[in-house]
């Protein structure tokens, strides 16, 4: 199984590290695309740099047009853009595909494999609603970074888990993360 992760420059980096590290321990061949203020915000947010998840994943240049992952004629099982700035996600709904990002986003609409967007930001304007209407309308997933309560977090990382197994759930990907909703008795 191969997906791509692309990062972009939207609050909530750590996201994608949790993800890029489980698909890692999961097995599944995992390329990024980060784009430049993608690397920014994960250096600022959590003091990581892009290059040092080449441990876990390829990490692929967001300006080579000529990467594998630009063509429809190389396999993969789909995308996620975690998290995804209003930006990214108005270029990849109105056809933009001037990046790596952008462009591996379209080719994988058009062969209608499957996209996974974690958009973060707020409040939303009428436009991003529509950008996140007219991509949600082409076929992508809209996987929103507002993590349940339910499962009574007292870490970040459970409020963090709780997106990356929705999105591991998404690909069909079985893992232990957390436990289901109603899997484990809730005490007081
Ligand atoms: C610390 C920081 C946090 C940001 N958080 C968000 C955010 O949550 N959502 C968003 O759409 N943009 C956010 N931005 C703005 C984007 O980084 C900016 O629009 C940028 O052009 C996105 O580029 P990209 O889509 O190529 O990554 C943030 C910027 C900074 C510096």
């Amino acid at each position: 199984m191969r997906i791509i992760v692309g990062i972009t420059g939207a609050s909530g980096s750590l996201y994608a590290y949790s993800l890029i590290r489980a698909l890692h321990q999961l097995n599944v061949e995992t390329f990024v695309i980060p784009t430049e203020m993608g690397r920014k915000v994960m250096k600022f947010e959590c003091g990581i740099d892009v290059d040092t998840l080449k441990q876990y994943a390829t990490v692929l240049d967001n300006s080579d047009l000529f990467s594998a992952v630009a063509s429809g004629s190389v396999k993969t099982e789909g995308m996620v853009i975690v998290p995804c700035s209003m930006n990214s996600l108005g270029a990849i709904a109105n056809g933009v595909g001037d990046t790596l990002m952008s462009r591996a986003a379209s080719v994988v609409l058009k062969e209608q494999r499957k996209l996974i967007v974690v958009p973060r930001e707020a409040p939303l304007h009428l436009i991003h609603l529509e950008n996140m209407v007219k991509l949600s309308k082409s076929g992508a997933m809209i996987m929103p970074a507002s993590p349940g309560f339910y499962h009574r977090p007292k870490e970040i990382w459970e409020l963090v888990n709780f997106i990356v197994a929705r999105i591991l759930d998404a690909f069909d990907i079985d893992h232990s993360l957390l436990a289901r909703w109603r899997e484990t008795p809730i005490t007081q």
